[in-house]
């Protein structure tokens, strides 16, 4: 394996994103004196400093030194439209006009009628929302927990469920041999993890041993259909109908954590194209149209664990701002449009996410750097608008499991996570992590704007090495 050193291509790069935007770095260090590393989401906060924000319209964004940035983040790939969509921003003006919107902590009938759009959707019983997916898969995993009468939970390594202390385990891959089975933050009591059981994603024999080994105490398995953080993996049909029956078999629910896919490939969760039903799924991102909403969905007697019925059981509140009006309608239109234009929309979105792979990968070609991405879902005939950039140091890297695209000697860690991002930065392309989305308000001419900034980022790089 090739051992690169990109630390002057790094700070010149730096250096050039310095000059060409002065006033976001100003900012930044302004920021530094209030919030923690300058902002309020780690990964968002890209090194030396971020582009500070005025503007974003559909695929484009604007930045405080007037760059015109294309961006595939997408919200952290939330936005299905593009940044503000009419459809949304129409409808939300509308409301506030009349009086509604910023009203919190009462009911109302839209949240009745969102309810009930997204568990058609979703082939849901019941549903409750919140306002981000952490809360979600915490309030989930407590009604397993609460509905089988066990404690063990298993999730699959590279999994990440957001910021709830119980699935801080398994997230980052950890190169002195503890892979994914370390703890991912500071100041977690050891109880809180010791009963999540890590298995490893997209390993059929590995997820029969492990429900063998301890399946009669299990309460749950949590998946999503397709690894985000986890390096943008889809799970193979094969794999999800092992994991459902095999829940089934010893009793424990299957929870799909559909936050990214939900809606991102058709107007439902991506489980179904599968033909995998959970017990309980998460949505959120999408869900809300670029406002913040996040539920918990699924069987009705499982969900009851929440409900007055016997007693409040599990404790999902669901918080202050649950449920808020602007968000539910934002939902409700956004949901509606999906579903009203799911031929149109899906489609397009596959054919802008394959385009967008398959340029990076030749762009990087021409440079005689080995790109690859993933993001394609090749089992299910749905098109994929995913897409994350690896660098495997060989063509026989098999970048199906988060192990090999987290793992040093099969890629180039640094290169997809530092040097890339902000090669394509100071080229106008806004990426995280190299992670990113297409969604509808782009256009072909986006996808040859993202492999030209591609073509020029990869020989800077080729130079270099
Ligand atoms: C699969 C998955 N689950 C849960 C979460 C957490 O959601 P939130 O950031 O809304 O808390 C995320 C966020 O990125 C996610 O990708």
């Amino acid at each position: 394996m090739a051992d690169y050193d990109y630390s002057v291509l790094l700070t010149q790069l730096g250096a050039e994103h310095h000059n060409r935007s002065p006033k976001s770095a100003a900012v930044h260090e302004e920021a530094c004196r209030h919030l923690i590393d300058g902002g309020s989401h780690g990964i968002r906060l890209i090194e030396p400093f971020p582009p500070r924000i005025t503007e974003a319209t559909g695929g484009w964004m604007v930045d405080e030194d007037g760059h015109r940035i294309l961006d595939l983040w997408q919200g952290h790939m939330a936005n299905i439209l593009g940044h503000n969509p009419q459809v949304v921003t129409t409808a939300l003006s509308r409301a506030f006009a009349g009086g509604f919107g910023t009203q919190s902590g009462l009911v109302d009938a839209l949240q009745a009628e969102l309810a009930a759009l997204v568990c058609r959707l979703t082939s849901s019983e019941r549903i409750r929302f919140t306002t981000s997916g952490s809360l979600s898969t915490m309030y989930a995993v407590l009604m397993a927990r609460s509905f089988t009468g066990r404690s063990t939970v298993m999730k699959a390594g590279g999994g990440w469920h957001g910021a709830q202390p119980m699935l801080l385990k398994g997230v980052a891959y950890r190169e002195d041999g503890v892979g994914f089975e370390g703890v991912d933050s500071k100041g977690l009591p050891s109880a809180l993890t010791d009963r999540i059981v890590v298995t490893s994603y997209n390993d059929p024999q590995r997820l029969v041993d492990d429900f063998n080994r301890g399946g009669d105490d299990m309460a749950c398995l949590i998946l999503e259909p397709m690894l985000g953080a986890g390096g943008t993996i889809a799970a193979t049909t094969e794999y999800l109908r092992l994991a459902r029956d095999l829940c089934t078999k010893h009793g424990a629910l299957l929870i799909l954590d559909e936050m990214i896919t939900g809606f991102r490939f058709h107007a439902g969760g991506l489980g179904a194209l599968h033909g995998v039903a959970p017990d309980l799924a998460i949505y959120g991102k999408a869900l809300g149209g670029g406002m913040p909403v996040a539920a918990v969905a699924g069987r009705a007697e499982i969900m009851a664990e929440a409900g007055r019925a016997t007693g409040p059981r599990v404790a999902f509140s669901g918080g202050t701002y649950s449920a808020h009006p602007s968000s539910m309608l934002a939902a409700k239109v956004f949901l509606e449009h999906l579903a009203g234009h799911e031929s149109e929309i899906y489609p397009k979105l596959g054919t802008l996410g394959e385009a967008m792979r398959t340029g990076c990968e030749a762009a990087f070609a021409e440079a005689g750097i080995l790109a690859r991405c993933t993001g394609a879902v090749d089992e299910i005939d749905c098109g994929s608008s995913m897409v994350t950039v690896h660098f495997p140091h060989d063509q026989r890297v098999s970048l199906d499991t988060p192990e090999a695209v987290f793992d040093p000697d099969r890629c180039d860690i640094e290169l997809r996570e530092k040097v890339f991002g902000l090669a394509l930065l100071v080229e106008d392309v806004h990426l995280i992590l190299a992670h990113g989305a297409a969604s509808t308000a782009h256009t072909d001419e986006d996808v040859a704007f993202l492999t030209d900034a591609c073509r020029r980022a990869a020989a800077r790089i080729a130079r270099q090495r």
